[in-house]
Order: structure tokens, then sequence, then C-alpha cells
């Protein structure tokens, strides 16, 4: 995963070399990209060292000369592949340029080019951080949607005691890592996830199946990762690159679905159900392929696996089950049956028939349906998205879980007779 790192001209310079290893340790790339004043206070030489990359200093040649479009393209290239920039640290003059939407060197240039989530770290003179330019600027931007992590307090370089001081790196290592989706709530948990169709054989060269891609549950199978549980991945035809670090185990029919997921059913602690598992498959499986002269046949079929209910039914506790219900009509509805029938702790429903939602495309529209009867409607958003939000609601769940597992178990009548007011 890309980030870009930005370096303003402050005292806290320094301090981005301690965070560019922070985030290389988390497995990012890290491209680093200072201003001109930057420069004064650390040599790029430093960071192009750390992160083995060359350190991005300005909009044009060194030393002016032939414009270099090779350069140029690469600078581009840099706003369209980082999946977040920080800038650490911030100085006030940066914000204002940023509030004002300059673009007058590749830091400026390339925050307005991105569309990648920003985060500003600032450090500066107490004086200058309460100063009402800068506040007036921090909110504009704030208002812009760029996170801003306030500086702590403390005693500051130039002498004087206040707020100014750059965030502790950690600080702001988990800010990028929380806008990567890069949490750590998840750690400990083994997910399960299930995606893709199923191709139910009818004959050698035929087979029925339904036009789920995988891409829900592989986008849940990546967010899941990226939290840190470990993913086994279970497969059913999709044609995507899987996630890196994810154990993954491709199948072809819903029985061989149901196989794999019993297989890991006792390791798993929390199921996420995505795959578009065939309700029915043909009653006879031909030997040899179905010819047209001897006719059209009449097709018999039968019931599959129910997997997702056979999973919520052999539950321990502590498991976690969540279903997809991918419906043409009465979507709530059914899915609130769904919920109720198969006892899950989770429901994620969608309407396939509307724009931008269910199979094929890479944005979701979908309601998480929860037992007791409260409902999130989520709007319209990219399939990552929608994938760190039932990661949330998941997350939410288990400790909801773990604080009904705190609660003493049934209390005796014993118990209750020792508290006053109790009835026997
Ligand atoms: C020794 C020294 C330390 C400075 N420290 C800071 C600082 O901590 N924060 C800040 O906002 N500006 C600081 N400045 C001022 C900036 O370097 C100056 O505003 C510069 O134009 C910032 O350019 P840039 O935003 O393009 O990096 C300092 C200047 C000097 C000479």
């Amino acid at each position: 995963m890309r980030v870009a790192l930005g370096v303003a001209g402050g005292i806290a310079a320094y301090k981005a070399a301690e965070l560019l290893r922070r985030l290389q340790d988390r497995g990012l790339e890290v491209q680093v990209v200072m201003t001109e004043a930057a420069r004064e206070f650390v040599t790029p030489l430093t960071f192009a060292s750390l992160s083995g990359n060359k350190v991005i200093t300005g909009m044009f040649a060194e030393g002016g000369g032939e414009p270099n479009l090779a350069s140029a393209i690469e600078h581009i290239a840099v706003a369209q592949n980082i999946e977040a920039l920080v800038i650490a640290p911030a100085t006030a003059n940066l914000l204002a340029k940023l509030a004002a939407g300059l673009a007058d060197d590749f830091l400026t240039t390339l925050c307005l080019a991105t569309k990648a989530p920003i985060i500003l770290a600032p450090a500066m003179n107490v004086n200058m951080w309460e100063h009402p330019a800068t506040r007036l600027n921090v909110e504009t931007l704030r208002q812009r949607g760029v996170q801003i992590l306030e500086p702590d307090e403390g005693y500051l370089a130039c002498g004087m005691s206040g707020a100014g001081r750059l965030a502790s790196v950690e600080a702001i290592a988990q800010a990028m890592f929380v806008a990567l989706g890069l949490q750590d709530d998840l750690q400990g948990e083994t997910v399960l996830v299930t995606a893709g169709r199923t191709e139910e054989p009818l004959d050698p060269c035929r087979f029925l199946s339904n036009r789920s891609s995988g891409k829900m549950g592989y986008a849940l199978a990546e967010a899941a990762r990226r939290r840190s549980a470990r993913v086994i991945l279970i497969s059913g035809r999709a044609s995507l690159e899987p996630p890196a670090s994810v154990a993954i185990e491709r199948v072809r029919s819903g029985e061989e679905m149901a196989r794999a997921v019993e297989k890991h059913r006792e390791e798993a602690t929390v199921f996420l159900m995505a795959a578009a598992v065939a309700d029915f498959r043909p009653a006879q499986v031909e030997s040899a392929k179905l010819k047209r002269q001897a006719g059209a046949p009449v097709l018999k079929l039968e019931p599959t696996t129910d997997i997702l209910g056979a999973v919520a039914r052999r539950r321990k506790p502590g498991q976690l089950v969540v279903g997809f219900a991918a419906e043409t009509e009465n979507v709530l509805q059914n899915a609130a049956a769904k919920l109720r029938a198969k006892r899950l702790d989770l429901v994620v429903a969608n309407d396939v028939t509307q724009e931008g939602a269910g199979f094929e495309v890479d944005t979701n529209i979908v309601t998480l349906l929860f037992p007791g009867g409260r409902r999130v409607a989520l709007e319209k958003m990219s399939k990552r998205e929608v994938a760190h939000r039932i990661l949330d609601a998941v997350v939410e769940l288990r400790s909801e879980c773990a604080a009904e597992q705190a609660r003493p178990a049934a209390w005796s009548s014993k118990q209750l007779r020792k508290i006053p007011g109790t009835r026997k």
C-alpha cells in the first residue's frame, strides 16, 4: 500500500524520519515529499536512505534546464497512486497555503491533486498556533474534510511553553492506520469469509450459477486482514486477485464450499458469509454432454446444503455469524426474516436491482440489520468502505458479546436471597 509523507520546514522535521520508519514497519510503501524550506532542516538523503525511494523536493528539474517530462508524469502518478497523505510537521505557512488552495510547490499541488485522505500534523510556536489567521485556516481545512491532529502542549523549541509541539509519532501513525483501514481491532480473531459464486454442474460442459463477482467478499477479506485478523477466504468462482496474506481455498460447487467451511468451522471466530451459494442444483448430473438433437431437457432441481444455517445452528459461544441477503423485492422484510430464522448476529441486506448495488459493480448500497430491530442504512459507497462498516459492526458486536460474557451467569436463588428486595 502506497502513501505519501509530506515534510514542511519546521524544527520538528527531524521527527518525520521516525514517522517514516513507523509507517514502514506496518508494510507501507512511503513516498516522501519535502518543501524547499524542509531541506534546510533535514537533508533529502536521510529520507531517501530510509525509504529506499527518491525524495520529491520540487516541481521542476533541479537547477533549471530542460523540463523533465518523465519526472512530471512520475509526480502526477504519486497523486493517483497513494491511499493517504500525511504532512508532519505542517507549518503555519503550509496551513495557510492549503486553506487558500495554493499550488506553488510539489507538496501543495499534490494536496489539490489527490483524492486520498489528508492528515496534517501541525507544529509551531504557540503564538503562531493561536493566531486568528492560523485558527481560521485550521477551521477551513477541517470543514473540507482534512484531518488535523492537534499539536501537544509542552516546552517548545523556541523556548516558550504551550500548544505547538508535533503530536506524538505514534498518534500520527495511528491516525494514518485508521485512515487506511489498518486498525488492530480484529487482532486475535480468525475471520472466515466466503465469497464469489458457486457453480452447480449439469453435464461435463455446463453448470448453473449466478452473477456474483466476489468483489464484496474479497473486500471483506482484505479489510479484515488490514485490521489484523487472521483471514480464511473460501472462494467460489471469482476473477479477482486474492488479497495479500490471506489463506485462500478455492471451491466450485456449493457442496465443496460447505465442506471447506466445515473444515474451518471450529477455528473461526467470525463468519462473514458473503458468497452467493446456489439454493438449488440439478438433481442429476449427466455424464455426457446434453445434445441439442435429444431435444430440450426438463431440469429437475434439488436444494443445496444451507451453509449459513448450518454454521449458525452449530456455533460455539463467542462465534459471530454474519449473513448477506441479496434481494430483488421486499428486501428488508426478507432480510429480517433471514436474521430471525437463522439466529444470525447481523444481516447485510441489499437490493441487487438498484443502480450501484449488488453484483459486478464496485459500489454497494446496504442496510445492516441487527437482532433487536436496529437497522443502519448506509448510502452508496465503495465495497471496500462497506466492508469496513460491516467490520465496525462486528467489532461492536464483539464488545457487546464480551460484556455479556463478563456478566455473572444466572444468579442462583441462594445468591438472590442475599440481596435485599429481590424475590425469593
Ligand atoms: C529555525 C527555524 C525554525 C522554524 N520552525 C517552524 C515551525 O516549527 N513551525 C512553523 O510553522 N514554521 C517554522 N519556521 C518558519 C518556516 O520555516 C517558514 O514559514 C517557511 O516558509 C515554511 O515553508 P514551508 O511551509 O513551505 O515548509 C521556522 C523557521 C526557522 C528559520
